[in-house]
């Protein structure tokens, strides 16, 4: 073996150049952010969300200071036949389907006895359903090619509750049972299927979640803010493009044995061992 060479490489070569990744509900905060990482490494981007002018714009800016291929369809991370027509138009355009990240928006904050049956029927749809529904496009795909990545972006929820994200703490859970059955399931056919938690990160879902936690405990947002930041180990919040390097490097060559796992993206907010 050659030693130098190892001991010259400055950076760790992702092996990711010309991969087709998409990633659900990406026009902004985390889901952007991982769409630009795989941009960065040189992947062919798929990227949905429902507003146009925001996917658009994030879209455009990842085209053009990537200048790799990124493809934009609005649609409903709910809808199963819009998400049926995505990944069938990404295979089109691109050949292939080898990463997928599913996402989504948060549901709402809600103790239990707040949140209404159709709430619980938003939050199965909007965190369960819709991993479920880019889960069956996929891996057809990806048993073909015998290789694959599914990602889910879920939640520190996902091992450790938190208050009055009651839908959170329990609709995830059923993701993550998910996400170590496909595992088992296809990782004979080369599918590796990892589950992300991000703990508290910088994006508008957060601003959101400070604006009904500050009018709840009539404290200001910036409290609540650094609250969050303080219950961290590391003392602050988390940014983005932390979670998205987490994800794609997961993605990548360099975790080629991993697989059924759930990492935390979190400062080490997460209390137990
Ligand atoms: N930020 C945090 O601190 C944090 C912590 C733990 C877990 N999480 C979870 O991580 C995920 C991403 O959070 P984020 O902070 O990046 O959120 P964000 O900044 O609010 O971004 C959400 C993205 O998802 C898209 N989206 C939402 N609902 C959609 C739907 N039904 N169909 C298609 N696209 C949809 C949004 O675009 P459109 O609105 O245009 O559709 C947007 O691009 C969420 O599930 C959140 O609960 C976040």
């Amino acid at each position: 073996m050659d030693l130098a060479c190892l001991y010259n490489r400055n950076f760790m070569d992702l092996g990711l150049k010309g991969r087709v990744a998409i990633v659900a509900a990406s026009s902004q905060g985390i889901g952007r952010a991982t769409a630009e990482g795989f941009a960065a490494e040189g992947c062919r981007v798929a990227m949905c969300a429902r507003n146009r002018s925001t996917l658009d714009q994030a879209s455009d800016k990842i085209r053009e200071q990537y200048h790799t291929d990124v493809f934009a369809e609005t649609l409903d991370v709910t809808d199963a036949d819009a998400v049926h027509g995505f990944v069938a138009a990404v295979a089109t355009k691109f050949g292939k389907v080898e990463i997928c990240v599913t996402n989504a928006g948060g549901p709402p904050a809600k103790g239990f006895l707040a949140a209404t049956i159709e709430d619980w029927r938003k939050a199965v749809d909007l965190n369960f359903l819709s991993t479920v529904y880019f889960a069956r496009e996929v891996i057809p795909y990806m048993q073909r090619q015998r290789w694959g990545r599914i990602i889910t972006l879920t939640s520190i929820s996902t091992k450790q509750p938190v208050a009055d994200l009651v839908l959170s703490n329990a609709v995830r859970a059923a993701v993550v049972g998910l996400v170590k059955s496909l595992a088992n399931e296809f990782g004979k056919d080369g599918i590796l299927v990892n589950n992300v938690g991000p703990g508290y990160t910088a994006t508008d879902r957060l601003k959101e979640l400070a604006k009904s936690r500050s009018a709840a405990q009539a404290k200001s947002e910036k409290e609540i803010f650094e609250a969050w930041a303080a219950d961290a180990p590391l003392k602050r919040l988390g940014n983005p493009k932390e979670v998205a390097d987490t994800i794609v490097w997961l993605a990548s060559e360099r975790a080629s044995y991993i697989t059924g796992q759930t990492i935390l993206v979190d400062g080490g907010l997460y209390k137990g061992l």
